[in-house]
């Protein structure tokens, strides 16, 4: 079962999954599609052949669907989830999700429902592991991106704000700022001041260039110099909230180039990347981590080790208790973005 925001790499995990079950194990393998709502009431499955996963080694999204659906919040969601297992004679599920599915998984198996986890999301936030797949390939999409922009940035002598995702992490930003060669990066994890990322700015200009690009993470804060700091207001495309309590993000890029501009007198134009990161063709390295995490999470089947989630930890795939790491997030530490700021301005 894929669940959550898509991935780049979905596939791969299924067609290793799918090989090592059906090839040397003989097993058969159940799709749940459409995320968790599959197995709901009224949700559906299908088996898996073999021959199906011939060719999605490097197909983007996911062949099952996926949807931001969460049983647990649905009445009698656990006990329609269980019966669907019971009736299916499943011996295992794999959920292959970011935070919000590792979440739901480990409700279920405290519930009884025998559950594998495996890492997934852009966004790398998801503790207890070094790295969630999808991450380096988004993380290349946005230094193509950056490439691109730059020269037309250059040749007019502009500020280019570039958004990326990143709800409560800052890594998207981070890497692919450093990356990309940004001459500031906005994080989650620490408000920004409006000012202070000007006045870099006009220095940079002033100092010999004509032009900046700023990278900002969807939810990067800023603060107003008043002259007593000030409160970091997220900004909000939508207060609508989905499944899991999550507001739509994005906007960030809009009302930053606009102060910016304000505030410098330099022409000030913002790009969204938004969900081009989360598409396409896996990096080799993504199907690479992909087809070990698909793996071992087949590996974690045959040795009976339900309540995990599979992991990469100190160059080595292994496995930690869902509960380590439901309802936890793994964000950027300050020193990293220290050495990112070594680079501003
Ligand atoms: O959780 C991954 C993520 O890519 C976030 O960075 C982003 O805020 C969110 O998904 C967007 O999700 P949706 O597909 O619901 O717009």
């Amino acid at each position: 079962m894929t669940s959550g925001g898509d991935a780049p790499g979905l596939n791969a995990v299924i067609r290793a999954i799918v090989v090592k079950a059906i090839k040397h194990n003989r097993w058969q393998v159940t799709g749940i599609l459409d995320g968790w709502k599959g197995l709901l009431k009224g949700g559906s499955t299908r088996p898996i052949a073999l021959r199906e996963v011939s060719g999605i080694l490097g197909l983007g999204g996911t062949i099952l669907k996926t949807s931001r659906t969460n049983p647990v919040k649905k009445e009698g969601g656990i006990e329609q989830a269980r019966q669907t297992v019971k009736n299916l004679g499943l011996d295992g599920i794999i959920a292959i999700g970011g935070e919000d599915t590792q979440g739901v998984a480990f409700a279920l198996s405290e519930n009884g429902i025998p559950m594998v986890g495996v890492p997934k999301t852009i966004d790398n936030d998801l503790a207890g592991t070094d790295y969630c797949f999808g991450f380096d390939t988004a993380v290349n999409t946005v230094v193509e991106a950056m490439d691109r922009v730059r020269t037309t940035t250059e040749s007019h002598k502009r500020v280019m704000v570039v958004e990326v995702m990143g709800r409560h992490a800052g890594w998207i930003a981070l890497q692919g700022g450093i990356s990309g060669g940004a001459d500031a990066i906005l994080i989650p994890e620490r408000p920004t001041n409006i000012d202070a990322l000007c006045a870099l700015i006009t220095r940079r200009h002033e100092g010999g260039k004509d032009w900046s690009i700023v990278v900002a993470a969807e939810g990067a804060t800023l603060t107003i110099a008043n002259g007593k700091g000030g409160e970091g207001n997220m900004v909000l495309q939508d207060s609508e909230k989905d499944e899991f309590g999550h507001v739509r993000l994005g906007g960030i890029g809009q009302v930053l180039a606009r102060e910016i501009e304000e505030r410098t007198g330099y022409e000030t134009r913002e790009v969204i990347l938004g969900h081009v990161q989360r598409g396409g063709s896996p990096t080799a390295f993504d199907r690479y981590m992909c087809t070990r995490f698909g793996l071992h999470a087949v590996r974690l089947i045959e040795q009976g080790q339900f309540g995990r989630m599979v992991t990469f930890r100190n160059n080595q795939i292994t496995s930690i208790p869902l509960a380590d790491v439901a309802g936890k997030t793994k964000t950027v530490p300050p020193e990293l973005f220290e050495e990112a700021a070594y680079f501003f301005g």
